[in-house]
């Protein structure tokens, strides 16, 4: 039978496993996983307004897109997947907070760790795009 410390102990490895899994080290590529999976919350929850797409023709379809690039004139991409500057916390005062026409997320529709996630999955996606 293990003993109580035994039982602290795994329960503390736990515990840091998920906070290690939750918050990935500064300046660490993201795991590959938690960008795919990010990049799954994305496609549900954000991309009907932030996808790339028939936005670029200036028409209202993709609405966080088409603001974005009317607002940055060029000097950031309205992309948010083009977006290499996006970190987590600013990605969670937009998510949590709304903007104009976007909506507020609860945590129970979009958690902080999908939001860690789309981070990982944003930072994959303009990475990749850089030439
Ligand atoms: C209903 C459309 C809509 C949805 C859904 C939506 N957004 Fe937005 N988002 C916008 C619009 C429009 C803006 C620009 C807001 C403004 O002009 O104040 C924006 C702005 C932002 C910004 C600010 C970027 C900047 O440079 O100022 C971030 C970050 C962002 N959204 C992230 C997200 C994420 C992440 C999701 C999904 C969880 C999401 N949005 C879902 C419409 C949306």
């Amino acid at each position: 039978m293990p003993t109580i410390p035994h039982l602290l102990l795994a329960a503390t490895g736990l515990a840091l496993a998920t906070l290690a899994s939750a918050l990935p080290a500064q300046g660490s590529p993201p795991a590959p996983d938690e960008a795919a999976r990010g990049k799954a919350v994305f496609r549900r929850h954000c991309a009907a307004c932030h996808g790339r797409g028939p936005g670029d023709d200036g028409s209202p379809h993709l609405p966080g897109t088409a603001a974005l690039a009317a607002r940055y004139q060029g000097s950031l991409p309205g992309a948010l997947e083009e977006r290499a500057d996006l970190d987590t916390e600013t990605i969670l005062y937009f998510v949590r907070h709304g903007s104009g026409p976007m909506p507020m997320f609860r945590k129970t529709e979009v958690s902080d760790a999908d939001v860690g996630a789309i981070a990982a999955y944003l930072a994959t996606s303009a990475a990749s795009r850089q030439k």
